[in-house]
């Protein structure tokens, strides 16, 4: 046996595989340590192949027997590397041969929560990207595909796994799912579970079953994902017109989970954070999060499953595809206007951001070393809006037009951008070729605006410029489609909504015929992924805050005022305008508005936003003072507003049933604001209060907080001795105390709570609630000018990596934004990243990403 060296694959080296699979059996004897697996796969050569060879992937594999049409293959008749197993084409019939084969696998040992795993003595499988290959030997890539039979023998009560149920015997289950897939689609779980069930009958008529499966215990926190799931069927149908193809659908709910959520074809497996919901336990912002998850899955059915990825360079068909999806049902389920805008916050706070630094890539790739590296925000939210982009070109018949033709044109492939492309070129006539260029450059464009008013016309002049990025130094212009209407200086519409298409480097445009200068309300609905650079006046923004038709401009304008109210603080050590803070009261005392917009109006840039800020104006950003400035400015604003505030914290006081609806939750999130204003000034009184009395996990969290960060000295305690039994809350009881801590005191907080009983790195949640909590959560603390932060964070990430790298490669990219700040803290930074990469026996995930930080 010899060891692979790490190697790059490039989406230029494409090539189909030389055998396709026509049927796949599987049977598994489960065992912690020593479950056996045995594969009968019948292969069909590639006619339009030149090889012959068979290539198989396999890792952490024992190899029991071996055979060929029956024959068993003997040591010299095939080559094995820890790998991969290559059968040499001349020992290969020619046409057509059945594999089999038996392999031991250890589901305990495998930390890396990849392949077959153990979770609470619960066996179940994760194999999207590349975890296949550690259940047997399989050509593991996408573009093979093939309907599956799976046989389990177990002495568990619930046996699971892809399709239809076909068998189901004592200590045994055969699933055979009847649709081709790929393997990383591929799913079995096996465990003492409980399942809340429902049905659901599609438009056609097909009756589903449908299953939550969850621990003894859970059951009671389902009904809002099984509604959830429900929904996302129906509007399926409605909007797309994509009916549902098996007669189940499972949902397994799973506490070690690297990610949110899987959409293995009939058997979803879901990080149990990702599903179990009560409004005892859970926020808000879980349940909008619960449901966009659940849809996100459900909608990989046709986006990602029929329809799945040639090879994973194609990552952003499926994921960019089905996140657009995901949040067109949000949008129409909670309200599109406050949905965009928390699609466009996180956009920017994690997509600009890794455009910006040393981890930038296309969103589709053109090389990786770990493709686990690759789920990233560019490839999952950049490539969302190049959908709605296209969508927003073509206009909505069009749209769903070329949907219908990509489905039908494309059930059963692995299918690539190209074709994609190409439905929308068939429908519409239109070249996209220039579109393009949004799948294979990397950057966010900056788009730079200057304009004049003369003699009744106005003049609008745009420069767009997208920035080198790692590997791409020099950039074509993008086509990018800006909806912008113009507003009077009263605040009346001058002009409509319109969508330019600026598709070259320099583009300017006149309106003719205004009677006075208008304001141009631009980038409506975040028409583009773009960073807009344009400094209209503080008057011209007020009046678009207050008046834009448009709520993302709206809210757009009060951000953009905020923001320079901070960047003054912190330059020119200015008190906050009180011109500011009365148009910012007058937006969030609007009764006309939704109490969730005006909560988001009132919301806080980040400190990570306003540290990039700092760098787009030339200064290097001081964690520690943004941290006060941010602090100061919501100070200032609660003594500016303590009337309102107070009103509105009695006024919004409710005691309706609760409902994670959008109406209640954005009376909850401005209310909480509210208290979070007042809890400076009141003592913390009412945070005290609401804490005690709470009876939903919204409104006792959002006092946990406020009375953390005033420093209540009894009520980390208080929380842990109600919730400590709860897996789930008490994450956010981990996480709260690192985030709310003062600066200084984040690292020894996050220290200690590493001793504490309940921390464990074998669960990402846990971990991830720790780290998260600091390098997210307490930017000030993990900057702190010790290094202390740098130094725990890799210590922790050493630690994991042996355990379970893609968790800790993806927090990591904490360290990616190392070179924006002073010349101590990168040295820091960069010897923390240097310790990692010389660690002996680094995962190659890690290994890869703080090369690249490094490099890039
Ligand atoms: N395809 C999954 C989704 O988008 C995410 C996913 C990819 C994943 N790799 C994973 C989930 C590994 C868990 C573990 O929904
Ligand atoms: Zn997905």
């Amino acid at each position: 046996m010899q060891a692979d060296a790490p190697q790059t694959v490039h989406l230029a080296d494409y090539t189909a595989p030389n055998w396709w699979v026509e049927k796949v059996e599987l049977a598994f004897d489960l065992h912690p340590t020593a479950t056996r697996v045995r594969s009968k796969i019948r292969f069909i050569r590639n006619p339009d192949a030149e090889g012959r060879d068979l290539h198989l992937d396999g890792e952490n594999l024992s190899l029991i027997t071996l055979a060929v049409d029956g024959k068993p293959l003997t040591g010299n008749e095939y080559r094995k590397t820890d790998t991969s197993l290559t059968v040499p084409g001349d020992t290969l019939p020619q046409d057509a041969f059945t594999w089999e084969a038996e392999v031991e696998i250890n589901p305990e040992a495998n930390t890396a929560l990849e392949g077959l795993y153990m979770s609470n003595g619960m066996f179940c499988t994760q194999c999207e990207a590349e975890g296949f290959r550690k259940i047997t030997y399989y050509p593991d890539r996408p573009d093979v595909m093939a309907p599956f039979e799976v046989r389990i023998n177990s002495d568990l009560p619930v046996l699971l796994s892809n399709g239809n149920h076909a068998e189901r015997g004592n200590g045994m289950a055969v699933w055979s799912d009847p649709w081709p897939k790929p393997a990383y689609l591929f799913a079995l779980v096996a465990g003492d579970l409980v399942a809340i069930s429902d049905r659901f009958t599609t438009r056609s008529g097909r009756d589903v079953a449908l299953n939550i499966w969850v621990r003894r215990g859970d059951e009671g926190k389902c009904a809002f994902a099984m509604d959830a799931l429900k929904r996302s069927m129906r509007w399926d149908e409605e909007v797309y017109g994509r009916e549902y193809d098996l007669d189940i659908f499972n949902i397994v709910a799973v506490d070690d989970f690297n990610m949110g959520a899987m959409e293995n074809k009939g058997l979803n497996i879901f990080n149990s954070s990702a599903v179990l919901a009560s409004p005892e336990t859970s926020t808000d912002d879980n349940f909008a999060r619960i449901e966009a998850i659940i849809a996100h899955e459900y909608f990989h059915n046709w986006t990602g499953n029929r329809i799945t990825c040639r090879d994973w360079f194609q990552l952003c068909l499926k994921e960019g595809l089905t996140v657009f999806r995901d949040q067109q049902f949000s949008g129409d389920t909670r309200g599109a206007a406050v949905e965009r805008i928390g699609n466009v916050l996180s956009l920017r706070a994690r997509q600009f951001r890794e455009d910006a630094g040393p981890l930038a890539h296309p969103v589709r790739p053109e090389s990786f070393v770990e493709i686990n590296n690759f789920y990233t925000a560019t490839v999952y939210e950049k490539g969302a809006e190049i959908i709605g982009m296209l969508k927003r070109l073509v206009g909505d018949d069009a749209y769903y037009k070329a949907c219908d033709l990509y489905f039908s044109r494309h059930d059963g492939d692995a299918a690539t951008i190209e074709d994609w492309l190409k439905v929308f070129e068939d429908t519409t006539g239109r070249d996209l070729t220039r579109f393009k260029r949004w799948y294979t450059q990397a950057g966010t464009p900056r788009v730079t605006v200057t304009d004049s008013f003369k003699d009744g016309t106005y003049r609008i002049d745009f420069e767009q410029v997208t920035p080198p990025t790692p590997g791409q130094p020099d950039k074509e212009p993008q086509l990018i489609p800006m909806a912008m209407g113009l507003i009077n200086p009263d605040g009346s519409e001058a002009r409509p909504t319109q969508v330019v298409e600026l598709t070259e480097a320099r583009q300017s445009l006149r309106f003719d015929g205004l009677d006075a200068r208008p304001i141009p309300s631009l980038l409506r609905g975040f028409s583009a992924p773009v960073i807009l650079d344009h400094s209209p006046g503080f008057n011209d923004r007020a009046t678009l805050l207050a008046h834009d038709t448009d709520p993302f401009v709206r809210w757009e304008a009060g951000r953009a005022l905020t923001r320079q109210t901070v960047l003054a603080m912190l330059t020119d050590r200015a008190a906050p305008d009180p011109a500011y803070l009365d148009a910012l009261q007058m937006a969030a005392a609007n009764d006309t508005l939704d109490p969730a917009f005006r909560a988001l109006v009132l919301s806080l840039p980040s400190q990570d936003d306003i540290a990039q800020g700092c760098v787009d104006a030339g200064v290097v950003p001081d964690p520690t003072a943004i941290h006060h400035a941010l602090k100061a400015l919501g100070r200032s604003i609660g003594d500016h507003m303590e009337g309102l505030f107070t009103t509105l914290y009695d006024r919004l006081a409710s005691d309706a049933p609760y409902r994670p609806d959008a109406a209640q939750s954005g009376k909850r999130a401005l209310r909480n604001m509210a208290l979070r204003r007042l809890t400076p000034r009141d003592g913390a009184t009412r945070a005290r209060a609401q804490f005690d009395t709470a009876t939903n996990m919204t409104d006792q969290l959002a006092a946990f907080a406020c009375l953390l960060e005033a420093g209540d000295p009894q009520v980390a305690a208080q929380f842990e001795a109600q919730w400590h039994g709860d897996r789930l809350v008490m994450d956010k009881w981990f996480m709260l105390q690192v985030a709310q801590a003062e600066p200084k005191d984040a690292v020894s907080r996050a220290k200690i709570l590493t001793e504490h009983p309940d921390f464990t790195m074998k669960n990402p949640n846990r971990f991830r609630a720790v780290m998260g909590g600091l390098t997210g959560g307490n930017p000030a603390g993990f900057h702190d000018p010790s290094g202390a932060g740098y130094r725990f964070l890799a210590t922790w990430l050493i630690r994991l990596d042996a355990a379970n790298p893609q968790t800790a490669a993806r927090l990591s990219t904490a360290f990616e934004t190392w070179k924006r700040y002073d010349a101590d803290r990168q040295t820091l930074m960069r010897t923390e990243l240097e310790r990692i990469l010389d660690t002996d026996g680094l995962s190659r995930d890690l290994a890869e990403m703080t090369s690249r930080m490094l490099e890039g």
